[in-house]
């Protein structure tokens, strides 16, 4: 297709020649309705707490967390992910405190959407906040069980939807939940409630810090989610991955971690052609972020990645540096 073109009737650099002529014929750009900010919001803390492997990101206490959120939407982000940190005194092996009614984060919920009823709202689904073991699901013979851990998810599912989340987000990679979740949804007159799953959720060591951040790294240690999160190695598989979630009832997939996937991300917007989102995770924001600190990258390369995960296809993207990004897209 590009046979007749021929140096000099085309210059490409024509089009570079200043910053508004390469805005102009611009084919991704980034805007602030693209970005959704994780916030992580600990029981039992009043004021709120730095982490270490994530510069400038902090665990919140509920009222921390308002005053927050209200710094997040005048930055122009709408769209925000909570993850509770839950007191240690409340975890045990099958997380049981994710299916107590009122719990922490059903509660700080309902205080957010009170607050913000505009906010777009998505709720994690999976029990590692909760386990004593920093699985995402119940281990039954020393194994994370699939069809126990879902009678769980649906639980939890419903409680975070009661309590008004508008996304509900299964990130534990069991099989067949969406389907087991949708249908709970259905019958208990959440109909509108949107479910996002986690559909290419790989196994990572990327998650490093975010571990750090719910405080589930000790408790992980160094066991490992390679049998329920997928391999690195595969690509084809996430299409299946996908496709099930589809069929079961998801209206948007998303691809986790971003940078070290672009492909995966490009494969499933091209074939399915649904709402799809990326996370770029706590290890590829800190990873940059230290680097920036350093000196040893410009501060440029957050948006730049930014761009690139959009480019591959993202329709949204959950990141760390949502409200920063937002802050200077307000502000050029
Ligand atoms: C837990 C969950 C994880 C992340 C989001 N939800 C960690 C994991 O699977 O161990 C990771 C996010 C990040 O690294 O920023 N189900």
């Amino acid at each position: 297709m590009f046979i007749d073109r021929k140096f000099p009737n085309t210059r490409l650099r024509r089009l570079r020649r200043n910053t508004n002529l390469i805005d102009l014929v611009a084919e991704t750009t980034l805007t602030q309705n693209d970005l959704i900010q994780p916030i992580f919001i600990k029981e039992n803390l009043s004021g709120i707490e730095s982490i270490e492997s994530m510069p400038n990101i902090f665990r919140y206490g509920v009222d921390e967390a308002l005053k927050e959120i209200e710094d997040i939407t005048s930055s122009g982000v709408n769209s925000i992910a909570v993850f509770p940190v839950i007191d240690p005194k409340n975890k045990d092996n099958k997380g049981s405190e994710a299916i107590k009614n009122n719990n922490f984060i059903s509660t700080s919920i309902e205080a957010i959407k009170k607050q913000f009823p505009d906010i777009v709202l998505i709720a994690d689904v999976a029990l590692d906040p909760y386990t004593d073991h920093g699985h995402d699901g119940i281990i039954i013979d020393g194994e994370v069980d699939n069809d126990e851990t879902i009678k769980l998810l649906i639980e939890q599912s419903l409680i975070l939807a009661e309590s008004g989340a508008d996304i509900i987000a299964p990130s534990d990679m069991m099989d067949g939940r969406i389907g087991y979740i949708r249908q709970a949804f259905e019958k208990n007159n959440f109909k509108n409630t949107i479910l996002l799953s986690y559909a290419a959720k790989f196994s990572s060591k990327f998650y490093g810090p975010f571990r750090d951040a719910v405080g589930s790294s000790s408790n992980i240690g160094n066991s490992s989610k390679s049998s329920y999160q997928m391999s690195a190695n595969n690509k084809q598989e996430a299409l299946q991955e996908v496709a099930m979630d589809i069929n079961e009832g998801a209206d948007i997939v998303m691809i986790k971690p971003a940078m070290p996937y672009l492909d995966i991300i490009h494969l499933i917007k091209d074939s399915f052609k649904i709402p799809t989102f990326a996370y770029q995770v706590s290890g590829e924001y800190s990873m940059l972020k230290l680097a920036i600190s350093q000196g040893w990258l410009d501060s440029e390369v957050m948006l730049e990645s930014l761009v690139s995960i959009k480019r591959a296809g993202a329709d949204a993207i959950l990141t760390y540096a949502a409200k920063e990004i937002s802050k200077e897209i307000q502000n050029k």
